[in-house]
This record gives structure tokens, sequence and C-alpha cells, in this order.
């Protein structure tokens, strides 16, 4: 991790009038954010204002929500997203995510790991051991699980559930990592780990994460969004850097937000 990458300015989501509908009924109003390489943003503002909607148009999620409209342009490394020559197969490997709830599938640790492998291609047994043992390891699992790697996944504790999530989304080696509330169903002893982690992979990768924990945002973000909604619909108020939004917020919903007075 050098200080160069850290300190990217480069926005790898460059993101104009972005606008959600459920049903025709707008959730999310036009929002237009650059997102920064490498960094983490955090996402806070009050249930419903549209965080998700805006989370899972990132990678397109919102493709499998039947009546789901999204308009306006987000361009992910300079191509459009939405473009319809655009492999979303491709997109979703390139941009990770990881859900409220640890979502591990009813079997082995190591073929939850291995079935993303071979869904993109990799047959090779060694190299898949690689890779396995590597996304273990980036995502601080390894020690804890690499004597009981054919034991199924769902005998893991929540917490160590959401750190295989995590080198699950790794181990195809995304670009961007989205995380919806990683921590809210975690104890504060594996909270921490996934806060460990995040601040391991800034730097390398770039991180989404939304978050209802404003102390969390403020350990492990790098830039904040504040989305606030108003009859039903859900807009961004600013966005900017951690030290700027917290202590200088342009608006005073943000400030009665971060000082604790609303939300
Ligand atoms: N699949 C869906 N169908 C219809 N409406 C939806 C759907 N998903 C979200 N919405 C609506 O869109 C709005 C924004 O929801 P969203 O889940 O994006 O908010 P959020 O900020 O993530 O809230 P929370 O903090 O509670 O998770 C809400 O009014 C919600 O009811
Ligand atoms: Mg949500």
């Amino acid at each position: 991790m050098s200080i160069d990458r850290r300190e990217s300015v480069h926005p790898i989501f460059q993101i104009e009038n972005l606008s959600i509908a459920y049903r025709g009924v707008v959730a999310l109003a036009p929002v237009s954010l650059n997102l920064r390489k490498n960094a983490v943003t955090a996402l806070i503002g009050p249930s419903g204002c549209g965080k998700t909607s805006f989370l899972t148009a990132l990678n397109r999620l919102t493709d499998m929500i039947p009546e789901c409209r999204v308009s306006g342009r987000i361009r992910f490394d300079g191509s459009d997203l939405y473009d319809p020559i655009t492999n979303v197969l491709d997109v979703r490997r390139r941009i990770g995510m990881i859900f409220q709830n640890p979502t591990v599938f009813p079997m082995s640790i190591q073929r939850n790991l291995e079935l993303p492998l071979e869904e993109h291609g990799l047959k090779d047994r060694g190299e898949k051991q690689k890779r396995v043992q590597k996304a273990l390891e980036d995502a601080a699992l390894w020690e804890e699980v690499k004597d009981r790697l054919k034991e199924n996944a769902q005998s893991l504790s929540g917490g160590q559930q959401q750190r295989l999530c995590v080198a699950r989304s790794l181990i195809l080696e995304p670009e961007v990592i989205l995380m919806d509330e990683p921590c809210s169903a975690l104890d504060p002893l594996s909270t921490r780990k996934i806060e460990e982690l995040i601040h391991r992979l800034r730097g390398d990768y770039t991180v989404i994460v939304v978050t209802h924990n404003l102390a969390q945002a403020r350990r492990v973000a790098d830039d904040v969004a504040f989305f606030w909604m108003r009859e039903q619909t859900g807009f961004l108020v600013e966005a900017g850097s951690r030290e700027q939004l917290f202590a200088q917020p342009r608006h005073p919903e943000t400030q009665s937000y971060v000082n604790g007075l609303e939300g």
C-alpha cells in the first residue's frame, strides 16, 4: 500500500444524476458524486433515505429487482456501467458486495471460496488452494479456520461468517467492495475485526460502506456522503472528507445529524 495510491484523487465512480425509482415512485432524487479510487467512503443517513438503493446501483444488483428503474449515468473506471454492452458478470467480479447479514452458502468453508473461482472458469486445484488461503489470510480468517476448511461454513460464528463473505469477495480480486451495514449483526469484537479489515483494504481497494454507526464512519472513512429524505424521497445533502463533513458540515441537516440531534 503506497501513500500515492492511498491518497489517490482519481474517481473510480463518476455518478451523474443517478436517480432510482420503484414502481414509478422515486426513492432517490438525482445524485451527482465522485467516489475516490482506493479510498473508504462511508454512506450515512436515516433509514429509508436510499443508501442501499444507491449502493446496489453501483454493481447493478438493481437489475435483479423487478420494477426498479435506474436513471442517470454511472461511469466506472471511465466506462458507462449501464451501457448495454457492459458485461454484468465481469462488473460483479470487479465490484463485490457484502450484505448486512452474512450470506454463506450451506457447504464447507473451502467450497464457499472455490465455487466463485469455478464460476469464473478456474479449474486448477493447486491454484484454487493457493487463492483460498490468500483470500482467507487477507480477510483475517485463515488462522481461525485453517484446520477446519472442510467444515460447514454455517458452523462459524456470525463474525467469522462475515469475514468469510469478505474472503469470498476478495478471492475474485475485485477492485471495489460495497458493504451494506456489514457490522450491524455483529458483536463489538467482530465489529472491530471488520473495521480493522476495512483499514487494511484501504489503499488497495475502493471500499464503499453504508453504516448507521457514526463513530464507525469516523473511524474507517476517508470520505463521507450524507443522505437525507423529504416526503419519502432520499437525496444527497453533501459529501466531503471525513474531517470536513464531521467538523465543518456545510448544511444544517448534516450538522444536526452528525451531532446526534436527528435521524
Ligand atoms: N425492492 C424494493 N421495492 C420497492 N421499494 C423499495 C425496494 N427497495 C427499497 N425500496 C424503497 O426505497 C426507499 C429507500 O430504501 P433503501 O433500502 O435504499 O433505504 P436505506 O437508506 O438503505 O434504509 P435503511 O437504513 O433502513 O437500510 C424506501 O422507501 C424503500 O421502501
Ligand atoms: Mg439499507
